[in-house]
């Protein structure tokens, strides 16, 4: 199995996905402990993550931290689209600065728009149902790939790091994949590591919520990371927690460095080893390892580093189309696009596919299955909050008491609701677009 992040394939089976590419999973454990966690958390539709224990800190803490996220324009923008957005938007309540990369050069080189083209179809239909949605204004920053400057020389002197045939095993790119569909990847490490730039407010954690399509691209961006960075705490084979220096040249200095660092934090059984580039700390214990490690990427920018974390993310699944298969723009009667009327909604939701029974009575006997049903989805991932109606819902469908129908037309009022109401947001929207763009 391959991760392809521009083939157009759907995901069944996301527990041997997160298994076979060493995601983690997004546990009870770990989201009970954000402040009221948003429905798409609560139902597991975020299924995986990696690194998430990093920004869990930075939350309990209140320390700073990030969140980024890019969007793609091609097409309009249907709920499949809106899912991270909702959670950007969550993540902004409590309490993360947004960044949000319009990528127009990966459009440009991947789906063959032109970066004007993608310009007004990224504000028309991507960014204004964005602000309609809720994003706030404050500490949000949305900019375009090819108009960032730190973007895309990151890009270029990343890219140091990575070689040819790593790119190919990772993307399968062969002799006749143009150029810009290469640097893509790295222009996309550059959207997710430059927010760790001085002045754009420094080294700290980032979250980066995707679709699991996406994965690729994250752990390029976590490798690329790592591979710059200066000092690396960890624990070796023979469990001893040490610091270890990552570049050949100035080696003395920074092992002095990080003596100091670590004697300013209180810790004192430290020996160096200049030959091995290490400074074991004997009075560390395993828990204080991510701290230490932040406090030495801190750090790293007065010694010339860049000092990125490594970013985390988290994975969420895909909507299912309403006919079935993966929702799409290419395929209209599949999705439902925010800028869709009410009508328009109405008529693909009496047309999806459910999981009720072939006849009536079947379904009075036996009941329909929610867990293959589009209309149940709709409700789960975006039109019902309260988890105990959602509950209702989903036993009556069970227990035979609930025919599609009227299960259709109800949600097909809450879809008019929805769409009026944005509609109408949208049109204010306008007025506040350059309070967002950079
Ligand atoms: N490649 C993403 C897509 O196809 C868009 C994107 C660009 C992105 N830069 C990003 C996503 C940074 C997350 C983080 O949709
Ligand atoms: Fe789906 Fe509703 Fe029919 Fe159950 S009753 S299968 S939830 S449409």
């Amino acid at each position: 199995m391959k991760i392809d992040p521009w083939s157009s394939s759907t995901y069944q089976d996301y527990t041997r996905l997160r298994d076979e590419f060493g995601i983690e999973e997004f546990s009870e454990n770990q989201w009970k402990r954000l402040p009221h966690p948003h429905r798409l958390i609560r139902r597991g539709v975020v299924f995986g993550h990696r690194g998430f224990s990093m920004i869990l800190d930075a939350v309990e803490h209140q320390k700073p931290w990030a969140i980024l996220t890019g969007l793609m324009p091609s097409g309009r923008m249907h709920l499949g689209h809106k899912m991270v957005i909702d959670e950007v938007i969550y993540y902004q309540s409590i309490g993360a600065d947004v960044f949000i990369a319009v990528a127009d050069i990966e459009s440009y080189g991947t789906r063959g728009y032109s970066l004007k083209e993608t310009r007004n179809l990224a504000l028309d239909e991507y960014i204004k149902n964005y602000i309609a949605l809720g994003l706030k204004p404050e500490n949000c920053r949305i900019y375009f790939q090819s108009k960032n400057e730190s973007v895309k020389d990151l890009a270029f002197l990343l890219g140091k790091k990575v070689n040819w045939s790593q790119m190919v095993s990772t993307y399968g790119f062969t002799g006749s994949t143009n150029m810009t569909h290469v640097l893509s990847p790295l222009i996309q490490t550059g959207d997710i590591l430059h927010v760790q730039l001085p002045t754009y407010g420094g080294v700290r954690p980032v979250l980066v919520p995707v679709g699991v399509d996406q994965d690729p691209h994250i752990r390029l961006s976590r490798d690329i990371a790592q591979a710059h960075r200066l000092f690396n705490v960890m624990k070796t084979k023979d469990n001893r927690i040490g610091v270890f220096i990552k570049p050949d040249e100035h080696v003395a200095a920074l092992l002095d460095h990080a003596e100091d660092l670590l004697h300013a934090l209180g810790y004192h059984k430290l020996q160096r080893i200049t030959e091995y580039k290490a400074l074991y700390i004997d009075d560390a214990q395993e828990k204080d390892i991510m701290m230490l490690d932040q406090r030495f990427a801190e750090s790293e920018p007065s010694f010339d580093g860049y000092g990125f974390l490594a970013p985390s993310a988290t994975f969420h699944r895909f909507m299912t189309g309403l006919t079935g298969g993966k929702m799409s723009s290419s395929k209209p009667e599949s999705a439902i696009f925010l800028s869709d009327t009410p009508a328009e909604a109405k008529k693909k939701i009496m047309q999806a596919k459910t999981g009720g029974a072939v006849t009536l009575e079947q379904q009075k006997k036996e009941g329909g299955n929610p867990d293959a049903c589009m209309i149940y989805e709709l409700m789960l991932y975006h039109l019902i909050d309260d988890d105990n109606e959602l509950k209702t819902i989903y036993q009556s469908c069970r227990n035979g008491t609930q025919m599609c129908g009227m299960c259709k037309k109800k949600t097909a009022e809450l879809m008019e609701r929805f769409l009026t109401d944005i509609d109408e947001k949208r049109k204010q929207a306008d007025d506040v677009l350059d309070e967002y763009l950079e």
